[in-house]
């Protein structure tokens, strides 16, 4: 199981200071930033788009975790990977070619990813596993940040990490809603090993306390 990693969500970040929240993750030592893109659509809220990535980029080499919220995502694959990111994650649920938007991803030098709302079984999937590099399990319904951990979704991340390990893929399994460090343990139990955290991340009053007691989980 890959070793865990934490990916803060930008979306609970400083919307009017958006390169210093980022600037924040990558001085704590950090990889990775969580990207939330969302259309009002496929939920109910909006967040920023590939205009915001390509202007955050030239400041940061931290890792473009980008999270796709959108119906229609296999329209925008190719702004977000010229913007700048380096995983691309699409949601299962809307109908559109699933595995001819994977390979778009790929093609365009970015690793990509599934996502699974709440409601989703990981069976949705099973058939593309060997195609992605992340699964994305969904502990909220997406929309918002601040929504209590869905403890109902740690059958679905041993399922996919069963799955993993008995047919020897090496996908990253990332959870995503709720995130603290009593919820990223539970998770790592289950087989997760890389943690989207906004609110736990960017609210916390000492946020190299909260990445130090983060790399203590095993
Ligand atoms: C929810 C987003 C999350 C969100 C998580 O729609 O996909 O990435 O920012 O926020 P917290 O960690 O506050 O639940
Ligand atoms: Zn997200």
């Amino acid at each position: 199981m890959p070793a865990p990693l934490l990916s803060p969500s930008l979306l609970a970040g400083d919307h009017a200071r958006l390169a210093d929240s980022v600037r924040a993750v990558e001085e704590l030592g950090l990889g990775w930033i969580h990207l939330d893109i969302m259309d009002g659509h496929f939920v109910p809220n909006f967040s920023f788009g590939p205009q915001t990535l390509a202007a955050l980029r030239p400041g940061s080499k931290l890792f473009f975790d980008t999270h796709l919220m959108l119906d229609e995502p296999h329209r925008y694959i190719e702004p977000f990977a010229k913007a700048g990111a380096n995983l691309i994650s699409i949601h299962i649920e809307p109908a559109y070619d699933h595995a001819g938007t994977l390979a778009r991803i790929r093609a365009l030098g970015c690793q990509c990813g599934l996502v699974l709302n709440p409601g989703t079984p990981a069976t949705a999937i099973a058939a593309l596993l060997p195609q992605v590099d992340l699964v994305l399990v969904m502990t909220v319904q997406p929309g918002f940040g601040g929504q209590p951990f869905r403890r109902d979704m740690l059958p679905k991340l041993r399922q996919l990490a069963d799955w993993r390990r008995d047919q020897g893929l090496n996908f990253r399994l990332e959870v995503d809603g709720g995130i603290d460090l009593a919820t990223a343990a539970e998770c790592r139990a289950a087989g997760a090993d890389t943690f989207v955290a906004g609110t736990s991340f960017f609210r916390a009053a000492d946020r190299a306390g909260f990445v130090a007691e983060f790399a203590r989980m095993s």
